[in-house]
């Protein structure tokens, strides 16, 4: 069977690069993907490029190449999955913040209501595609839904979790490392699979694009994210110890790197990892883990996230402590809120604990970010209900201009590794702000030297102050 064509349900961090993708390499496909927020579709479509939802590096000329003319936004979720032979569901699974597995397991009902909008809809046969990370055994939930509410069509679930990471997601999705596709063993099954395949095979060399059965592919999704993580956990715990003994982490991250059974990625110390999937994957994995009463299982994973979270207040503690032990009232500027660089995403950021943290201490924050819009940063802090939104307001500064937040500042902090930070007039900065002048850098980014050079009393995550 040749698709022809697709229909992404929602069009957020995943599934509005993914399909332009898709799009632009398949030019004989229709691709709709659809939302029912409406200002984000409208957004899609928007004329200015630089106003679309989702910041990625390379995405615009994509957009900018399909759009109109195989790939189109819209919110019309029925006519979008009436027409298509292929839906791929990518709607969030946000962790559950009520009832049962309250603050860990997946929230599943923005999926549940995909499968029955579906099964209401098609009067044809479709295949169905989870591309939202799912708990391990969720497409047999799909399945029941869609076979026992629908029309008597038949249904065939795919799951093809997205490895892409944001920032680099074009990159991602051009050059994959594979492409993951799990379907049943059935002769439905196996042409449903084929039919993704074949998608894929456009522009993915046929090696790369592993098929395996549909909970392996679930599980493998879980266990990829689990694995970075912990290493970003391993390499923050070892900074802690740096710190302590006059170890540098970067240096120790060359060392392990160069063995090459450990490897040089995703050794960076950081301020802790952010986005949108490390924490709620993890926190998943956790909850499944207990659900099958693997206690030890679940604790092994649980304690990535406690590190992560050590990390974020250890260093918002030490930025107290330096500034001998009060803050309040003291301006903290901080250069950086996206959870990571070249994004606007904010999910999880670390920049948010931190901040929280420091306001909770009377401090006054000041933020500037490339891409992050300041409505955004208000949503975050608000989300946290750590106090009124007006107080936020009161406490909490944006500014678009780097300059002016680290004005008379008592500090700076690091918080998201934007290049952009390298190219300041440091000199000028130091002059412009309070004395003694800090700079935390919780990214690692900054040149030590000739920042010390200037005056500025500098610290760096996983840097021994012991000599
Ligand atoms: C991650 C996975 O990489 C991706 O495959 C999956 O599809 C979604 O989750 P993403 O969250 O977009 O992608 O970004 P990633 O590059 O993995 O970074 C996650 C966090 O870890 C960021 O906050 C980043 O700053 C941090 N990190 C990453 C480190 O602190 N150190 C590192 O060495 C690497
Ligand atoms: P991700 O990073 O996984 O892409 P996002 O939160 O950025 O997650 O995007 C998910 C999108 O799914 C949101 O834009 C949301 O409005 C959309 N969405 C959620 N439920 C539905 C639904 N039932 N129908 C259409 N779109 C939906």
């Amino acid at each position: 069977m040749k698709t022809t064509k697709i229909c992404c349900i929602g069009a957020g961090y995943v599934g509005g690069p993914t399909m332009a993708v898709i799009a632009q390499k398949c030019p004989n496909i229709k691709v709709t993907v659809v939302d029912i927020n409406e200002s984000r579709i409208n957004a899609w479509n928007d004329a200015d490029l630089n106003k679309l939802p989702v910041f990625e590096p390379g995405l615009d000329s994509i957009v900018k190449e399909a759009r109109g003319r195989n790939l189109f936004f819209s919110t019309d979720v029925d006519t979008a999955i009436d027409e298509a032979d292929m839906i791929f569901i990518s709607v969030n699974t946000p962790t559950k913040t009520y009832g049962k597995g309250k603050g860990m397991a997946a929230d599943l009902k923005y999926i549940e209501l995909c499968a029955r909008q579906i099964a209401k809809v098609a009067k044809e046969n479709k295949i169905v595609v989870e591309k939202s990370t799912l708990p391990v055994r969720t497409a047999s939930a799909i399945k029941n839904i869609l076979d026992h509410t629908g029309n008597g069509v038949k249904f065939q679930i795919l799951s093809n979790p997205e490895f892409l990471a944001e920032g680099t997601a074009v990159q991602d999705l051009l050059k994959p490392d594979r492409v993951l596709i799990g379907g049943d063993t059935s002769e439905e099954g196996e042409q449903a699979i084929k039919a993704l395949v074949d998608i894929y095979a456009n522009w993915v060399p046929k090696d790369k694009i592993l098929t395996t059965n549909v909970w392996s592919s679930e599980l493998s999704k879980l266990t990829a994210n689990a694995f970075l993580a912990q290493r970003v956990s391993s390499i923050n715990a070892m900074s802690v110890i740096c710190e302590k003994t006059g170890a540098d982490i970067k240096e120790v991250s060359k060392a392990i790197g160069m063995d090459s059974r450990i490897g040089p990625k995703f050794l960076k110390a950081s301020v802790g990892f952010g986005g949108s999937c490390f924490q709620k994957d993890i926190l998943n994995l956790v909850y499944i883990a207990k659900s099958y009463g693997l206690n030890e299982v679940a604790d092994y994973w649980e304690q990535v996230i406690l590190m992560n979270d050590h990390q974020k207040n250890r260093f918002s503690d030490n930025i107290v402590r330096t500034l001998y032990n009060t803050v309040s009232g003291k301006k903290i500027a901080f250069l950086g809120w996206a959870f990571k660089k070249d994004t606007n995403d904010t999910r999880e950021s670390a920049a948010i604990k931190v901040a929280d943290n420091l306001l909770n201490e009377q401090a006054h924050v000041a933020v500037y970010d490339p891409k992050v819009k300041e409505e955004q940063i208000y949503a975050d802090m608000d989300y946290l209900n750590s106090r009124h939104s007006v107080e936020n307001r009161a406490l909490l500064k944006v500014n678009s201009d780097p300059y002016e937040v680290c004005k008379d500042a008592h500090a700076i902090a690091v918080l998201t590794e934007w290049d952009e930070f390298n190219t300041y007039d440091w000199q000028n900065i130091y002059e412009n702000m309070q004395k003694p002048a800090f700079v935390f850098d919780g990214r690692g980014l900054l040149n030590h030297k000739e920042l010390e050079e200037i005056g500025f009393i500098y610290y760096k995550i996983g840097r021994g102050t012991k000599v």
